[in-house]
């Protein structure tokens, strides 16, 4: 086929510990990632050329090198050169609709959605830990991005253990429609605060990403305990973010007070989600913190958690 047409899922943090520092400047993390129902739809079009080009329409998606889209496609040409050759260039028409710098991983989804759909289109047929291990050299997300469902992440955020799948939880998104928080600001500003904490030598690095896989919140995604799930959520880069973005803190405190399952900030934020059990209790929670915040720069999105990973729209 000369065209596809990708959907790629949003994910949130359900948990996100920092343990220590690597060697390569990046941080060891042991996190619990979840895919949600909102989705960028990615379209690529073989343009018989020996170029990449992308379009999007989206204010704040740039269209040249430093997006991760195109430096997707990029790596594929170069790791693939006789079929890039034999196939030519792409378009890539990014629709944009999850929330941009939101601690949501657009861009490394989008990225993963190139990945997912150069292998396609030019018959490469790797094996998902193949296209895996091409996306770790691009970002730390974009492997669980391909996959997607709910997943342990350690390393760096690219070494996965699969989680059972979860159903029927509804997720409330919320975020400042000018506010952007840079992910390297946010870890960085970490370093500088809690460092001092961290766990040094491989042993302990070790055994605390063990612990957290036997630990209280995989138990009870486990035994589908969302109530027990939303107690457990966490997130470390919320102890520089928070103080240092004072509506996003009053956002959560909005969330907690609306009798949410659970609320945390996803990532490195600034986007704040909240989890109920169904649909109707996701849009009355929506209606009480627009009501109560009274912020028309504050935007919101209803999700469902998903199985889903990258996939073709039907
Ligand atoms: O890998 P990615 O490009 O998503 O990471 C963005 C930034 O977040 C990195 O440049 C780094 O500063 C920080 N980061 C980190 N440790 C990780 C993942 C990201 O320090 N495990």
């Amino acid at each position: 086929m000369r065209s596809y047409s990708l959907l790629a899922p949003a994910k949130i943090n359900l948990y996100l510990e920092i343990l220590g520092d690597r060697a390569d400047g990046y941080h060891e993390l042991a996190m619990v990632l979840q895919s949600i129902d909102l989705c960028d739809r990615i379209e690529l079009y073989a343009n018989g050329t020996d170029t990449i080009r992308i379009h999007c329409d989206h204010a704040q998606v740039p269209l040249d090198k430093s997006n991760l889209a195109y430096r997707a496609a990029e790596l594929m040409t170069t790791q693939f050169p006789k079929v890039f050759a034999k196939f030519g260039g792409v378009d890539i028409e990014i629709d944009k609709r999850i929330p941009v710098a939101a601690g949501l991983a657009g861009g490394s989804t989008d990225a993963a959605a190139v990945i997912v759909g150069i292998d396609l289109m030019w018959q490469l047929g790797l094996t998902q830990s193949e296209l895996q291990e091409l996306a770790a050299q691009l970002g730390s997300d974009i492997p669980f991005c391909i996959a997607g469902g709910t997943a342990i992440a350690t390393g760096r955020g690219e070494k996965l253990s699969p989680l059972p799948d979860l159903d029927q939880v509804y997720v409330v998104l919320a975020k400042y429609r000018d506010l952007a928080v840079s992910t390297a600001w946010a870890y960085q500003t970490y370093r500088q605060q809690f460092n001092s904490s961290y766990l040094v030598d491989t042993t302990s690095l070790e055994a605390r990403a063990t612990q957290v896989h036997s630990g209280p919140l995989v138990n009870a995604i486990a035994h589908k305990d969302n109530t027990k799930i939303a107690q457990l959520l966490h997130n470390d880069l919320e102890k520089v973010v928070l103080p240092k973005y004072p509506q996003v803190q009053q956002l959560r405190e909005a969330f907690a007070a609306a009798g949410v399952l659970g609320t945390m900030m996803s990532g490195s934020g600034p986007t704040v989600f909240a989890l109920t059990e169904t649909r109707t209790q996701a849009e009355a929670v929506q209606k009480q913190v627009e009501a109560a915040m009274n912020q028309p720069n504050l935007e919101f999105w209803l999700a469902q958690f998903t199985h889903n990973g990258i996939h073709i729209e039907h």
